[in-house]
């Protein structure tokens, strides 16, 4: 199919974990315009706080799909800049989705476990109330709000626990930390679900392959958030344990003898985070026939990749 047939899709924040899987996966689909804030050589250039040029580079773009991979995603940072988080996580997706809308495109937006206060210890389906314990979980809320109210087509996945290949992420903090250090101490009341961005442009791949053309009419009917996350769940410590094992395994030196549990109360940050992070992801199988793998076999797939592309193991 030459590119003039092919449905145009344009990815923004292409440059973090999840932007960065997305490219691999959304590259097949169509005709991929990826935009970055600090764009590479053939991609556009695309700043969330100036909600005028985002919406211009969405008009000039002209996409069949708007997939935004964008986001304020310091947690711990909001607490001190919320109107920042807020104009990259709660009003630049209203300003996404409003544009597509007026242009008959459809979206995909992600979002976080952080929109819920983490009460109680069974898994949480999308009904469940909201109730956001930081500044990073309320913009990532308002801006599921923005984008409800803007209408139209779009799919909303909300994840957990994010880590891959490719940017910042917890697993390679604890590599280099269990590298360096003897003594680990590592929140253990704190429970979800690790989830790979492999996951997750996956999904979003599928979601969109199995949606029939045009996207604008597939998706309005599909319209929702969806929960998103590998299967099972554990604790930071537990994730700790199963990286060190399996890093050792893979002939990491490393520095650890010792791994500690501790308490959120014991490892005070400026965000509260919700201590029952589990999400239930039956509605995303029932209407996209995805299943999500286990952490521990998303973890067997990618930690090896981070090893060898981190640490040359
Ligand atoms: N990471 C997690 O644990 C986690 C958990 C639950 C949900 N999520 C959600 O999953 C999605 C993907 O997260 P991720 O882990 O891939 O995040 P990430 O690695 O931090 O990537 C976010 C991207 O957004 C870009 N960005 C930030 N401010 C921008 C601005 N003003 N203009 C343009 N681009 C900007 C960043 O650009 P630079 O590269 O220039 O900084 C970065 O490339 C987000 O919606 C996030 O809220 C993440």
């Amino acid at each position: 199919m030459s590119d003039s047939t092919r449905p145009r899709i344009l990815l923004l924040g292409s440059q973090g974990q999840l932007g960065y899987e997305l490219r691999r996966s959304l590259r097949p689909l169509g005709e991929l315009v990826a935009a970055a804030r600090k764009p590479e050589p053939g991609e556009r250039a695309v700043d969330l706080t100036d909600h005028a040029g985002l919406a211009q580079l969405i008009r000039d773009v002209r996409p069949a799909v708007v997939v935004n991979a964008g986001a304020y995603t310091l947690v711990d940072q909001a607490e001190k800049e919320p109107d920042l988080a807020a104009a990259i996580n709660a009003v630049a997706p209203g300003v996404i989705q409003a544009t597509a809308r007026e242009m008959g495109a459809a979206a995909v937006h992600y979002s976080t476990d952080y929109v819920f206060d983490g009460s109680g210890s069974e898994p949480r389906d999308e009904a469940a109330a909201t109730a956001p314990l930081s500044a990073y979980g309320t913009t990532k809320r308002a801006g599921e709000e923005a984008i409800e109210n803007a209408g139209g087509a779009y799919v909303v996945l909300r994840t957990s626990w994010v880590y891959g290949v490719h940017g910042v992420n917890f697993v390679k903090k604890i590599l280099k930390l269990a590298r360096d250090r003897e003594l680990l101490r590592i929140v253990a009341d704190q429970v979800g679900a690790p989830t790979t961005a492999g996951f997750l442009a996956d999904s979003t791949a599928h979601i969109l392959t199995r949606s029939a053309q045009p996207w604008s009419e597939s998706l309005a009917a599909a319209r929702g958030i969806y929960h998103a996350c590998c299967g099972g769940d554990t604790s930071w410590y537990g994730f700790t344990c199963a990286i060190v094992e399996r890093a050792r395994r893979a002939g990491l030196p490393l520095a650890v003898k010792s791994i500690e549990p501790i308490t959120s109360a014991e490892f005070p940050t400026p965000a509260r985070r919700p201590l029952n992070s589990r999400l239930s992801c039956r509605r995303l199988s029932e209407r996209f026939g995805i299943t999500p793998p286990g952490w521990e076999a998303a973890l067997d797939e990618t930690l090896p990749r981070i090893l060898k592309e981190e640490f040359g193991v």
